[in-house]
């Protein structure tokens, strides 16, 4: 089906985290293949690896120093498609990421580009004379850069570079570069993968007297790659990462001619607001508040990812309680956001991951788990940057987690000891044995989603219980109307909710089959127990 992402449950996983096959400490894709199993066993239908290609990993990857193969830590492309080939075969989708707006200061682009003005690359990159230009456009690595320019003291001349220095940007004012870049998307489609993760999308151009971010020009580039797309390839996806207000983000879709899905950024972190706070509005506000989407299109929503939980689309107040509540210490803080997987953002409660999940799986849009998340991973904020949420995927209670048989001290990062965390206690295996566990809860839970195409293509619509702790809406479509409700409190709660339309209905609660009492013309009264929630399908009349 051509909009097959708007039934996709997306895992996102690291190649170098998640299993290694050969003993050398790090994640490859022969290991990524024996644990294809437990992939599908989960119920997900949709991967999305992290970058795999040669790079210094200077930031871990998304500093590419060739776009058209495989690290050589993580194996060969052959064994890239062999993991393809297989992960299709058993009916998943594999997104790859295109890493567009920089390349590592290793590529050999910018090796050439920096030795001389007459280099034939040149113009690939955006040098400068002065570091005057474009001042209205932020750091973004408010933590280790003070600005967007950096002398090269090879080339004599500044560069340009929104992320890290040693990520210099590309200059898409050069037709050569879009053709290259073209050519790169060329490569891994004629591969098979079925989507691309554009990278920092909103800073491909530059102009002066902007802030150089979601300019036109980026717009057109964006729409003349999905014409590329769709013209070679049919079904495959477009997914942005954008992080932008929602008004900014939803332009990505266009006219439904350039992204098919973007993350959306503005939603995530009201999920956690709203928990906190235990007052549903900060969802309601960020759902009502999104613009629509055209039909084709899809927002693709998450609790967290690979990088810090980014804070930068909220207001200052909101950030200061984001901070004061998730990130106690210093420590957990990065740029603008928080470092922090999920369980140990909701202080290990097993009902608050159940109930953040809930609404990832039942909200609108196409939700995305963050590897090791299923199993309640802890987190390492000791180690630098973001490494403290990618740390090797826990399987089982031997050496290294069951993730390498190398010598400890020869992971790529070092596995979770903390003793809340313990990768003895928190892992895989022990979590297939307990019926109890976080990671069957998220089996049923996904199952069950699967089982609802309305979660992920329905309509929305917020009802208005009085007591505020209660969040409470329906997923419809023709066919189905699914009734969330879903208490946000720590304590129990009572609400009373308008269902008058659906009078003489039957809820049928999701997880047990379990009939409740018919719809009538009062108002249909719950209890809900600390943060808890229900998933009823409303049956017909
Ligand atoms: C966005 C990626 O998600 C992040 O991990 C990376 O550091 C920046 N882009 C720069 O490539």
């Amino acid at each position: 089906m051509s909009d097959w992402y708007k039934d996709a449950i997306i895992y996102q996983l690291h190649v170098r985290a998640f299993r290694d096959s050969d003993g050398s400490g790090t994640g490859d894709f022969r290991g990524m293949l024996e644990k294809l199993d437990y992939i599908q066993e989960l119920g997900v239908n949709c991967l999305w690896l992290m970058p795999f290609y040669p790079s210094p990993l200077k930031d871990d990857g998304y500093d590419i120093s060739d776009y058209c193969a495989v690290h050589p830590d993580y194996g060969t492309l052959g064994d890239f498609q062999e993991f393809l080939n297989e992960a299709h075969r058993r009916g998943m989708r594999v997104i790859t990421e295109l890493v567009l707006n920089h390349t590592s200061d290793q590529h050999p682009w910018f090796r050439d580009s920096r030795q001389s003005p007459e280099s034939s690359c040149r113009d690939w990159y955006v040098w400068s004379t002065t570091h005057n230009r474009y001042r209205q456009a932020r750091v973004i690595f408010l933590d280790t850069e003070v600005s967007n320019w950096t002398w090269d003291p090879a080339a004599d001349a500044y560069y340009w570079h929104r992320f890290f220095s040693h990520q210099p940007d590309l200059n898409y004012d050069n037709p050569s570069v879009q053709e290259a870049i073209l050519d790169v998307a060329r490569f891994w489609l004629d591969r098979g993968v079925d989507g691309l993760r554009l990278d920092a999308v909103p800073y491909l151009f530059e102009r002066e007297g902007t802030s150089c971010e979601n300019l036109p020009e980026t717009h057109a580039f964006v729409r003349r790659l999905r014409r590329f797309m769709d013209e070679r390839y049919g079904d495959r996806m477009l997914l942005a990462e954008a992080n932008q207000r929602p008004e900014d983000l939803c332009a990505y879709f266009g006219e439904g001619d350039e992204f098919h899905a973007a993350f959306h950024f503005t939603l995530m972190p009201r999920m956690f607001m709203a928990i906190r706070r235990e007052d549903r509005q900060p969802i309601v506000d960020a759902v009502i508040q999104t613009p629509q989407a055209p039909s084709t299109c899809q927002w693709v929503i998450f609790l967290r990812n690979h990088d810090e939980l980014t804070l930068e689309m909220v207001t200052e107040e909101e950030r200061a309680y984001m901070q004061a509540e998730y990130a106690r210490e210093p420590r957990m803080r990065l740029h603008l956001g928080i470092r922090r997987r999920l369980a140990p953002l909701l202080d290990n409660s097993r009902r608050r991951i159940e109930v953040l999940n809930s609404l990832l799986l039942s909200l609108p849009g196409t939700p995305s788990i963050y590897y090791g998340d299923e199993i309640g991973m802890g987190d390492n904020f000791y180690l630098g940057d973001r490494l403290g949420v990618r740390t090797p995927m826990q399987w089982n209670s031997d050496r290294n987690a069951g993730f390498s048989s190398a010598n400890r001290q020869q992971l790529f990062l070092p596995v979770v000891v903390d003793p809340e965390f313990h990768y003895e206690a928190v892992n895989v295996e022990a979590q297939q044995r307990n019926p109890a566990s976080l990671l069957n809860w998220m089996r049923r839970v996904i199952g069950i989603r699967q089982r609802f195409p309305v979660l992920g293509r329905g309509a929305v619509e917020f009802l208005e219980p009085a007591n505020l702790k209660v969040l409470a809406y329906l997923r419809t479509d023709p066919e189905t109307t699914i009734l969330c409700v879903v208490n946000l409190s720590r304590y129990a709660q009572p609400c009373e909710l308008d269902l008058r339309r659906f009078s003489g209905r039957k809820p049928v609660e999701l997880f047990g089959n379990t009939m409740f009492p018919p719809i009538g013309e009062l108002p249909y009264f719950l209890t809900l127990g600390p943060h808890s929630f229900y998933w009823f399908r409303l049956s017909g009349p």
